[in-house]
């Protein structure tokens, strides 16, 4: 704070002097004072910038003919306008001169762990993906209070309320690919694309089938997003799943039908659940996760990390299924 005044002090009085003859002597306005200070801020703020990234310039000088694929690049660690620490890197396999930076500024001086959940659960599909190179996967659906997916063909497909699907619908801004069952392209034929959002990214859409029965005319391979279509014919989930880890897709989102779902479930290839419950009973074909189950209670998928939401009448559940640990 102290240098930062000494700074404007100086500066200030430079820039009155190159103001308009006709104004000299003048007492100056106070709108144009404002004008002034803010002018001799900035120079300020240039000068130094200038002066920090002329020493990290300095820095990656050292590294210049050692680091080629990469540049060379210099780094300044600067706390209350004073360098404290410096790095560059030193060729390709080392360290980044951030990080060089940053050892040399001591690791006394860094404490981790800090809200470590939080920075963990914000990149929670990255984070499996580099380790597994698989995507991690989110299984949603809306459902009846009895387990149902589906109501009589003669009514409308809802379980769930218009609140509660905007609520599911903006899970596709945060995924890189959606999945779903070929019974659910022919009875739905769904979009699966970002609707309705800014900035919204589309995902991949990814169809399974075994018959290839898929109707050309439908949405997922006639609109605008066409090329963002995958099918796969008689493919295993998890071989899906790892196929897409190895096209950069991080995170996939699961939106049925039922017998996706359920092949998910019992090949546990599920990290996140997001339910939607609607306040009916309708009974029917359509479980939500069907499949061979988990046989008895002991083998059941525990679930940690359980929320309830209300969105008005529905409940949206989000859980985490619980490691398994060999014993
Ligand atoms: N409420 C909700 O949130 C929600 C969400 C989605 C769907 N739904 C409803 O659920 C119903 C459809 O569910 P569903 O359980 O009948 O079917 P589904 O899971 O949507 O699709 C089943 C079909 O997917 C294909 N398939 C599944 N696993 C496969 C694999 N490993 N490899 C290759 N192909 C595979 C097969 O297609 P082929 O037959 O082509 O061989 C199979 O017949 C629809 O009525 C839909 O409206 C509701």
């Amino acid at each position: 704070m102290l240098i930062w005044r000494t700074v404007f002090r100086i500066l200030a009085p430079k820039c009155v002097t190159g103001l308009p003859s006709q104004w000299a002597g003048r007492k100056a306005l106070p709108g144009l004072r404002t004008a002034t200070i803010h002018f001799g801020v900035a120079m300020a703020a240039q000068r130094r910038d200038e002066r920090f990234m002329r020493a990290a310039l300095k820095e990656a000088q050292k590294g210049i003919g050692q680091t080629s694929p990469n540049p060379a690049v210099g780094a300044v660690l600067v706390v209350a306008d004073r360098i404290v620490a410096k790095g560059h890197h030193r060729g390709a396999g080392h360290e980044h001169a951030e990080v060089e930076c940053l050892s040399a500024f001591g690791a006394v001086h860094v404490r981790d762990g800090i809200l470590a959940e939080e920075c963990t659960h914000l990149n929670e599909g990255f984070n499996k993906w580099i380790i597994t190179g698989r995507p991690f996967v989110i299984a949603k659906c809306g459902m009846s209070l009895d387990g149902r997916l589906t109501r009589p063909p003669s009514e409308p497909r809802w379980i769930t309320s218009s609140t509660a699907r905007r609520h599911a619908h903006e899970l596709r801004t945060r995924v890189d690919a959606v999945l779903i069952g070929a019974e659910t392209l022919r009875v739905d034929n769904p979009r699966l694309t970002v609707r309705g959002m800014r900035h919204g990214r589309q995902p991949w859409r990814v169809v399974l089938t075994r018959s290839g029965n898929l109707p050309p005319r439908a949405y997922l391979f006639s609109d605008r997003q066409a090329a963002r279509t995958l099918v796969y014919k008689r493919k295993r989930l998890a071989a899906v799943l790892e196929d897409l880890g190895k096209k950069n897709l991080t995170s996939v989102l699961i939106e049925g039908g039922g017998e996706v779902l359920g092949q998910a479930l019992d090949g546990r290839l599920i990290d996140k659940i997001q339910l939607y419950l609607g306040p009916m009973l309708t009974g029917g074909p359509v479980i939500a996760f069907a499949g061979r189950g988990t046989g008895i209670t002991a083998n059941a998928i525990r679930l940690d990390r359980v929320s309830y939401r209300r969105i008005g009448q529905n409940i949206c559940i989000t859980a985490y299924p619980c490691p398994v640990f060999a014993e």
